[in-house]
């Protein structure tokens, strides 16, 4: 059985001192919850603010980028030790608007999910495709291309543990949504393309939907056989949304 994982990835919103407010209140509303990992990803100013306000609650914490090499003259990155020293335990590794707007490749997402993983974290790995690519049919053979270079070289007991997150790019920010069908397919094939590269371990991988993802439409999305999470972007900003998501996604 694979457990579902909420990540809420806030981008870039939240002083240190919104952060540590949020998470409280939030801590409070979930703190019933069980049957679901949750996971607050903050930028990188925040991040030991939230671990240590979500400390002894059922709350982790995941950083949304980090550079591959572990130290150096590399102005302005993180690393993976820096990370996981402060208490990470999930990196969410090659998010569109990262591929978009910062260069970043299916190779480099490649050499910072080795990264992660050398460090003893969980990458959280994001594929998806373009409304263009959508229209021309290309979905299945971009999310494939994605997901086989960001698990090149790895052995097929690490991506058992590993997370992928499907993000169709034209559902990101635009409160449309995939349908659950949709969303299932696409997830049911790269689950196949993780078959093929790691036999078996595809069983175990959870691969999450994001993109729109809000209260109303959670749970019709994580009872979908093959959807095993959410990573939320808007819907993760304010408590009571986040909160509700989270608990409609244990229920299902
Ligand atoms: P929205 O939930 O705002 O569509 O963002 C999705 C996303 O990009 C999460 O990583």
């Amino acid at each position: 059985m694979r457990k579902p994982i909420i990540a809420g990835n806030w981008k870039m919103h939240k002083t240190p001192m919104e952060a540590a407010e949020f998470t409280k209140e939030f801590a409070q509303m979930v703190s019933q919850t069980e049957g679901v990992e949750i996971v607050l990803c903050p930028p990188f100013t925040d991040l030991h603010t939230v671990i240590n306000t979500a400390h002894g609650t059922n709350i982790v914490v995941g950083a949304q980028n980090v550079y591959w090499e572990d130290q150096g003259a590399f102005t302005g990155e993180v690393s993976a030790p820096m990370l996981k020293e402060i208490g990470c335990k999930y990196v969410i590794i090659g998010h569109s608007e990262r591929r978009q707007y910062f260069g970043e490749t299916d190779e480099t997402v490649n050499k910072k999910v080795n990264a992660v993983l050398q460090h003893g974290m969980t990458p959280i790995i994001c594929v998806g495709e373009t409304l263009e690519e959508r229209d021309a049919g290309s979905t299945e053979q971009v999310v494939s291309t994605q997901t086989k270079a960001a698990l090149e070289g790895l052995s097929s007991e690490v991506v058992a543990e590993l997370i992928i997150a499907y993000e169709p790019i034209w559902a990101i920010g635009t409160g449309k949504t995939a349908s659950a069908e949709d969303a299932q397919n696409v997830i049911a094939h790269i689950r196949s393309v993780v078959k093929e590269i790691a036999g078996g371990s595809a069983d175990s991988i959870r691969i999450q939907y994001g993109g729109s993802v809000k209260p109303n439409n959670a749970a019709e999305l994580m009872s979908q056989p093959d959807i095993d999470g959410a990573l939320v972007g808007g819907a993760s900003l304010k408590p009571d949304s986040f909160a509700g998501i989270v608990k409609e996604s244990a229920a299902g």
